[in-house]
């Protein structure tokens, strides 16, 4: 059933066509209130890195709700102009009227579109603007892959892509036909899958970004509810490309002793005597800028992201590929492990988001079990 419904998200009023379902893609107008988290999270974000006169494009704005909150929530400096953009046939005429609601004059720096994704992307050249842009979001249903091509190909030096994927089953290994097609890479259903299908995602991007010598390395990236995010900052020159290439290298994981490492090879035998199987190629660089999310974390001004921005900061200070998983290595090794925090003293670990009972640290199986024991 269609209702016409008022929705608010942070002081934002949206009044917008809506089933009175779980958000599809058939809705009039799409809006997910589960992707607040993600939208605060952009707000905080743009307001805590240096970038100022931003162009923004919204290629996938669905109800227009981020650039909504952009406006109203962006300091003053951050905004030139807004391309705002859905492929909805009423997208022009809903979005105008909620900036009316909203009490938002309507200038010369919100453009508003409706049309295919890519051609919007790649078709605002005009006498007054390049047609690059200093921020692009990619938020799309399922995979973001149609519309990468066009926003790396569009975004500036200096300018951050923002891209959400919500195919978490591709992304994981569900299906690993699927998982090479989209992703050109191979994941595994094991207990890193989250993390090996963000960074499998990742080298995605990247790579279509060196075909145009553009680095891509990621800013923050993180897995939540049944999405993948990832803010990319944009750098120039081909020896920036070739330092994100050297860190495209598989994850090693053996199920017998639980060991885990990073190599150029796929067919490894590990210490135990058992053959890896093996996830990627997939990025082994950071996930996080520490500075970044450690000053997010501190001026975040939305409460109920705290505990997971606290977790983030927490897991950039060991920012490593892979993580040990205290519930599995007790039910492997037979043995009781203890709590969290005294085994994150004893292993010189910390939390990781992935998992609640995950721990990233530096050292190795043997050494932890040894550890631990
Ligand atoms: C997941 S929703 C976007 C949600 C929105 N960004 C938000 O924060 O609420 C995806 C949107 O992309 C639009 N869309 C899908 N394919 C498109 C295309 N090829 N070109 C333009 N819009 C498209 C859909 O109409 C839908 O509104
Ligand atoms: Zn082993």
């Amino acid at each position: 059933m269609i209702k016409e419904s008022i929705i608010t998200e942070q002081g934002i009023i949206l009044n917008i066509d809506v089933l009175h379902k779980d958000p599809t893609k058939k809705m009039p107008v799409f809006y997910n209130p589960v992707m607040k988290s993600n939208r605060n999270i952009s707000v905080l974000l743009l307001n805590s890195v240096s970038n100022k006169n931003m162009n923004c494009a919204f290629p996938l704005a669905g109800s227009g709700i981020r650039p909504l909150r952009f406006l109203k929530e962006l300091k003053k400096s951050k905004i030139d102009t807004i391309f705002v953009n859905d492929k909805k046939a009423d997208f022009v005429t809903m979005f105008n009227n909620n900036l009316t609601l909203n009490k938002i004059t309507k200038t010369n720096s919100i453009k508003i579109c409706t049309d295919d994704a890519n051609n919007f992307l790649l078709n605002q050249h005009t006498d007054d603007f390049c047609g690059y842009f200093d921020y692009i979001d990619i938020d799309p249903f399922g995979t973001p892959n149609p519309f990468i091509s066009a926003a790396v190909s569009q975004i500036k030096r200096h300018g951050i892509l923002a891209i959400t994927a919500t195919d978490t089953a591709a992304l994981t290994g569900t299906y690993p036909r699927v998982t090479k097609r989209k992703y050109w890479a191979t994941s595994s259903k094991n207990y890193m899958m989250h993390e090996t299908g963000l960074r499998v995602l990742i080298r995605k991007v990247q790579l279509q970004g060196i075909q145009f010598d553009k680095a891509l390395a990621p800013l923050l990236s993180y897995h939540k509810d049944h999405y993948f995010r990832v803010y990319f900052k944009h750098e120039n020159g081909k020896e920036k490309c070739d330092k994100i290439i050297k860190q495209h290298h598989y994850l090693l994981y053996c199920s017998t002793c639980l060991n885990h490492t990073i190599s150029r090879f796929n067919r490894e035998i590990c210490s135990c005597g058992t053959q890896f199987s093996f996830m990627g190629p997939l990025w082994t660089g950071k996930l996080f800028d520490s500075k970044l999310i450690t000053s997010m974390a501190k001026n975040n001004p939305f409460p109920e992201e705290q505990k997971f921005l606290d977790i983030l900061k927490e897991e950039s200070t060991k920012d490593v590929v892979g993580f040990y998983d205290l519930h599995i290595i007790e039910k492997k090794y037979k043995f009781p492990v203890g709590k969290m925090e005294p085994a994150l003293k004893t292993l010189d670990a910390v939390r990781t988001h992935f998992s609640l009972t995950g721990i990233k640290t530096d050292i190795n199986i043997k050494e932890i079990i040894k550890l631990l024991q």
